[in-house]
């Protein structure tokens, strides 16, 4: 892998060039640096219209071999797997290659004496322990496919998804812990399976909290006693590069969840490859993703994108505010992390507990920051970068989505020029277009448009599961020959990309579009604002009007006094069309538990049509809604 480092500015566009010119050849080459078992005869066959696309046919290979097996050899006792718990005092894990090949092996070998085989899917419902890493490897060793469903999701949400997967077993824990909380996992599952999950004929369940639970004859079994019953060896399942690798099921704004389909073949050339390149991972790095592994981004770059590059990967059971709003720094400092790699929601309630945190811990073996999963605004970026980065460590800002696999735009981390709220520049192989509403291409710089890619690259979805049809609908109907994203992007006059947000959260303010995100944005470089979010809703002369829920970090006294601020930040940074016309300041946002937040509810509320907000089980803070339709009665 190494061999693919990209080392220069000038180097990203020498590499760049040619894997647009040839993707074929250039994707062949950097495919041909992992173990396969048989080559592929075609390295690529593809069409955006049905759609169908396909790499490495024919190709033969195992994710794990590539993660594990191949570096006994020369990192067998190097640290691959860094586990830190919620709680600071309980004792931390470490695995080296070799035990974590070990521990896989002898997981998958449970999975099989339970009846689990190639082709199987398997529903995943776990804390961030050990173990839940050691069981998505074991499911594709054996070529069972995850489906990871994240632990706080309900009851129902999780019935839906292991309904929709035809799941037959389900991996899971006794309890889990959360900063001060304890919570009955095994209790959900159980709740969820009643519901109607026929499929479900194993349950394998790993101590956890060494909680009684109640275990199901016939269907329950412990995953300790089940360890003493095999062997250390289980061969790697010769997967063809098509097959299935996992689902991932991405929280739909409506209807039920779709199950994003990714292969084996494609998606493991695309996440260590983009892995090595945009952190710019060098051989002894501590690397640290916070996310949880029941999203997108704990499947590539905790587990598979450091795997496969042979890294130390760190994973934390825990929150960053437990036991205070220190933690991510200490565990840092406790493991000489060099790599980092969050959310700017978790930036953003960070900066708003205070500096003290951060101050009080050295940061020194820090060397690159990586931001994920909405845009950050440019307040977050500045205080990631000086306070965090120490104004020495390349914030990178990487855009994709649970559908691209792994990371489609960002800067290359100590290569790419930075620009704060800027993702930046294409990956090599990655081909994005910006097109206007009538799915024109717009040229030039300086320009804004519908964010489509044009070409294939490896780790993209290739269906979603049991509805292919819907796949279709959703990613390649709105432009035909695109795989469209459903973001709206800016492209600056130095061609560097800006993500603006979801265009389904366009609004539209007397002709004039505006992203959310771009006015939050605005918002938020008042220096009072914590974090904002911003709706549309129905406006007599406008047609929509401004909709701002605030944040700030201290409790509001003069109301007037701050919203002036806001409007003047925001007047300053857009214009003043796009001037917030009702400002409601809350304590919180309603986000789900991956930090998203629920826009839906905030048009209702900001609509003023609270009969039906909607499923709200998956918010963090479900009381926080309460919240905001009292506070926005009063809202002028
Ligand atoms: C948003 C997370 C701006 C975007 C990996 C995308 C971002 C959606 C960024 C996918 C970023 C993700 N800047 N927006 N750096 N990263 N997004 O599937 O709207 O959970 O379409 O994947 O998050 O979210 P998902």
């Amino acid at each position: 892998m190494m061999n693919f480092r990209i080392s220069s500015p000038e180097q990203y566009e020498v590499t760049y060039r040619r894997s647009v010119e040839d993707p074929e050849g250039f994707w062949d080459q950097i495919a041909k640096e992992y173990h396969w078992f048989e080559p592929w005869h075609k390295t690529l066959e593809w069409e955006f219209y049905t759609p169908s696309v396909k790499w490495f046919i024919g190709g033969k290979t195992n994710i794990t071999y590539n993660c594990l097996d191949r570096h006994l050899k020369k990192r067998g006792n190097k640290l691959a797997l860094i586990w830190e718990p919620n709680d600071p005092k309980e004792k931390f894990v470490r695995l080296t290659y070799r035990e974590l090949y070990e521990r896989v092996n002898q997981y998958a070998n449970v999975l099989k004496r339970n009846g689990i085989k190639k082709g199987d899917r398997v529903a995943i419902y776990m804390p961030m322990i050990p173990e839940l890493a050691i069981a998505v490897l074991a499911c594709a060793r054996i070529g069972a496919v995850h489906s990871v469903v994240f632990a706080g999701f309900s009851a129902v949400s999780l019935a839906d998804r292991i309904k929709d997967a035809g799941a037959v077993a389900v991996l899971t824990s006794d309890g889990l812990n959360r900063g001060a909380k304890q919570i009955p996992v095994k209790r959900v599952v159980d709740e969820a399976i009643a519901m109607g999950c026929d499929t479900v004929k194993r349950v394998i369940v790993t101590e956890r909290l060494g909680w009684a639970v109640n275990m199901v004859e016939g269907r329950d079994v412990w995953l300790h006693e089940e360890l003493q019953h095999v062997g250390k060896e289980c061969p790697p399942e010769p997967m063809d590069s098509e097959d299935m690798l996992f689902i991932l099921y991405t929280s739909g704004s409506t209807g039920k969840p779709k199950g994003v389909v990714h292969t084996v073949g494609g998606y493991m050339v695309y996440a260590g490859y983009t892995f090595l390149n945009a952190f710019q991972y060098e051989e002894s790095d501590v690397f640290w993703c916070t996310a949880d592994v029941g999203w997108i981004t704990g499947h590539t770059y905790l587990i598979y994108g450091p795997l496969l590059n042979g890294a130390t990967t760190l994973m934390f059971e825990g929150v960053p505010t437990y036991p205070d709003a220190g933690r991510f720094w200490q565990v840092i400092d406790k493991y000489g992390v060099n790599i980092f790699y969050t959310a700017p929601t978790a930036i953003r309630s960070l900066m708003a507990a205070g500096l003290d945190h951060v101050l009080s811990y050295s940061l020194d073996s820090l060397r690159v920051l990586g931001s994920v999963g909405e845009p950050i605004n440019e307040e977050a970026w500045n205080w990631y970068h000086i306070h965090v980065g120490k104004e020495r460590c390349p914030v990178i800002d990487t855009w994709w989505q649970t559908e691209t696999g792994g990371i489609m735009i960002s800067a290359l981390a100590g290569i790419s020029k930075l620009k704060p709220a800027h993702a930046g520049q294409p990956l090599p192989g990655i081909q994005p277009v910006l097109l206007d509403a009538d799915g024109r291409e717009i040229e030039g710089n300086d320009v804004e448009g519908y964010l489509c890619i044009k070409h294939p690259w490896p780790s993209m979805l290739r269906t979603t599961f049991g509805d292919h049809e819907r796949c279709r609908q959703t990613y390649f109907s709105a432009f035909k020959g695109y795989y469209f994203t459903g973001d709206g992007a800016r492209r600056d006059e130095n061609g560097l990309y800006r993500i603006i947000g979801r265009v389904d959260d366009v609004i539209n303010v007397s002709g004039h579009r505006f992203g959310t995100a771009e006015i939050e944005n605005a918002i938020n470089l008042c220096k009072k604002v914590v974090e904002s979010a911003v709706v549309g809703y129905p406006h007599e002369i406008k047609g929509q009007g401004i909709y701002a829920f605030v944040v700030t970090a201290e409790p509001v006294t003069n109301p007037d006094l701050v919203e002036a601020e806001i409007i003047e930040s925001v007047v300053a940074a857009i214009g003043k069309i796009a001037r917030p016309d009702k400002i409601q300041f809350v304590s919180g946002l309603p986000k789900t538990r991956s930090g998203k937040i629920m826009r839906r509810i905030l048009r209702k509320v900001a609509e003023g049509d609270i009969s039906n907000l909607g499923d709200t089980t998956t918010l963090l803070d479900p009381a926080v809604v309460d919240e905001i339709i009292e506070g926005a009665k009063t809202v002028k």
